[in-house]
Parts: structure tokens; C-alpha cells; sequence
């Protein structure tokens, strides 16, 4: 953990009025209209050190009692530092806060290091969301050499 970055920087909302960070959120979701259907009805959290936005979560309401994570990313340079670990456990809190009693996240069946991420965070597969890429995305996507058709969605109790 590399808790000097974490010590200079800041997480906050980001507010109506300002720009979205597409280029962090380009990094979890190739796909610019995919990152439209949810981004104006959720709330996006930002962490920012000296002026610079590093990383993002996006959390939108999926039911009154659940929140999902739609969208968590760290810049390149940052990640491997221990800050999408501090994110989810950040997103967590402020869900609990809020009221939720379960957050969700989803990711593809490939993505093998945020599948171990998720799980060693206290998350659990709640479902499978078949051939969500497949239908969704244009193109084929891989990760890790495997052909990403499915989601995975993952629950943690809060
Ligand atoms: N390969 C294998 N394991 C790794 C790697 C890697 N490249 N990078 C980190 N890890 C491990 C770490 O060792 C750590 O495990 P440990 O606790 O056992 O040491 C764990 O993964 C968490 O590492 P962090 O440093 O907290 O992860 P990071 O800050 O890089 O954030 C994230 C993870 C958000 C997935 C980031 O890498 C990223 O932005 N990736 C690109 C975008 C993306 O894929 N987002 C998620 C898509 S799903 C969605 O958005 C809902």
C-alpha cells in the first residue's frame, strides 16, 4: 500500500457542473454510449492529487435497498498502489452511509485480476448478466486471451 498518495489526495463528488472524467472512465468501459445510459442519474466520485484526477468510481441506484458500482478506474500510472482496493472500501462506506444494505459490481468473465480483487474484498458472485458483451459491444473484447461474453455480478452485504 503505498499510503503517501493516499495521504495526498482527496476523494470527493464530483459536481453536476463539472466535466466527466472520460478518460478514467474509458479505462473500465471501452464504450462511450455504455458510459452514457448510466452516467447522468449516478453519483461519480473522484480522487484527486494536486489538481489531477486519478481515479473514479461511479455508484447508481439499483433498487432502493442496492447500489451498483457501474464504473471503477485508476490511471495507469497509479494503479498496483492499493487504490482500487481504498476505492471499494470507500464506495462501501458511502453506501452504507446512504442506506443501501447490498453493493454490486460487474465485470467480464476475462477480467481475471478484478474478479480476484472483487472476492478478496469481501465480494460475492450474486449472478451472471449471459452474453452481456456479446450483445452490447460491437466488437469482440479479450482480456487475458479470453473471449469476454458474460458478466459476472458480484454482492457484498453491507
Ligand atoms: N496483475 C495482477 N494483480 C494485480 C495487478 C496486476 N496487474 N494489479 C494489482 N493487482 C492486485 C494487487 O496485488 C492487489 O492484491 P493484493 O491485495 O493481494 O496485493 C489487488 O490486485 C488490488 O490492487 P490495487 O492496487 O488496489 O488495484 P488498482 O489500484 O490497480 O485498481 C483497478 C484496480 C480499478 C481494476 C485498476 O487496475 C484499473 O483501473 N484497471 C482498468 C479499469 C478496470 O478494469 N476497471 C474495472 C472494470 S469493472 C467496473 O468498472 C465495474
Amino acid at each position: 500500500m503505498h499510503a503517501d498518495i493516499l495521504q495526498q489526495s482527496s476523494l470527493r463528488e464530483l459536481r453536476d457542473d463539472e466535466e466527466k472524467p472520460y478518460e478514467l472512465l474509458l479505462l473500465a468501459d471501452e464504450k462511450r454510449e455504455a458510459i452514457q445510459q448510466y452516467i447522468h442519474d449516478a453519483k461519480i466520485y473522484i480522487l484527486e492529487k494536486d489538481a489531477e484526477k486519478i481515479a473514479v468510481f461511479v455508484l447508481q441506484e439499483v433498487t432502493t435497498m442496492s447500489v451498483e458500482i457501474k464504473n471503477i478506474a485508476v490511471a495507469e500510472a497509479y494503479q498496483g498502489k492499493g487504490i482500487g482496493k481504498y476505492l471499494l472500501r470507500e464506495a462501501a462506506q458511502i453506501a452504507r452511509e446512504m442506506g443501501y444494505e447490498d453493493l454490486l459490481i460487474g465485470t467480464a468473465n476475462g477480467s481475471i485480476m478484478q474478479i480476484y480483487l472483487y472476492q478478496k474484498e469481501g465480494f460475492e458472485i450474486a449472478g451472471i448478466r449471459k452474453n452481456f458483451f456479446t450483445d452490447n459491444y460491437p466488437k469482440p473484447i479479450y482480456e487475458n486471451g479470453i473471449h469476454c461474453k458474460h458478466m459476472i455480478v458480484f454482492q457484498k452485504k453491507l
